[in-house]
């Protein structure tokens, strides 16, 4: 069995209280390991926080919907594979270690050809779909 401190256990304690599961923090995170505890596609999962922002992994493939933030910019960092992004006048490619910080307001589509792991920041409360709702519409704050 691991030892435990008194910090780290008081701190689980703490993350219990906030997110009714107990959480392991002060641990490294691995992106891969993450990822390979989710399938599904347009749907983002929580690995960390930090204020009121978080850390969402999240696999994408195929074309997402036309939609904007009215509140917050969103960042994309394309951890492996490629994906793109199009906007009104044009479209970007974003490739393994390349990330893109869409300003608030503006309509935006991601999509990808093949499967790409990304992880986005943005504040606790983003809703992946923004301003457009519908089918792609994905549950918030799931932890993985
Ligand atoms: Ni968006």
């Amino acid at each position: 069995m691991k030892f435990k401190s008194k910090k780290r256990q008081f701190l689980e304690i703490r993350q219990k209280e906030k997110h009714g599961t107990c959480r392991a923090i002060m641990v490294k995170i691995n992106f891969q390991d993450k990822f390979s505890k989710f399938s599904e596609h347009w749907t983002p999962k929580v690995i960390a926080e930090m204020n009121d922002y978080q850390f969402k992994l999240v696999k994408i493939e195929g074309e997402f919907v036309w939609h904007n933030h009215d509140d917050t910019d969103e960042v994309f960092i394309v951890i492996e594979g490629k994906m793109f992004i199009e906007f009104e006048h044009e479209t970007i490619e974003l490739n393994q270690g390349e990330m893109y910080v869409v300003p608030k307001g503006v309509q935006h589509k991601p999509y990808a050809e093949q499967e790409c792991k990304v992880m986005l920041v943005e504040p606790k409360g983003v809703v992946n779909t923004g301003e457009a709702s519908g089918d792609l519409t994905a549950q918030n704050d799931v932890w993985i």
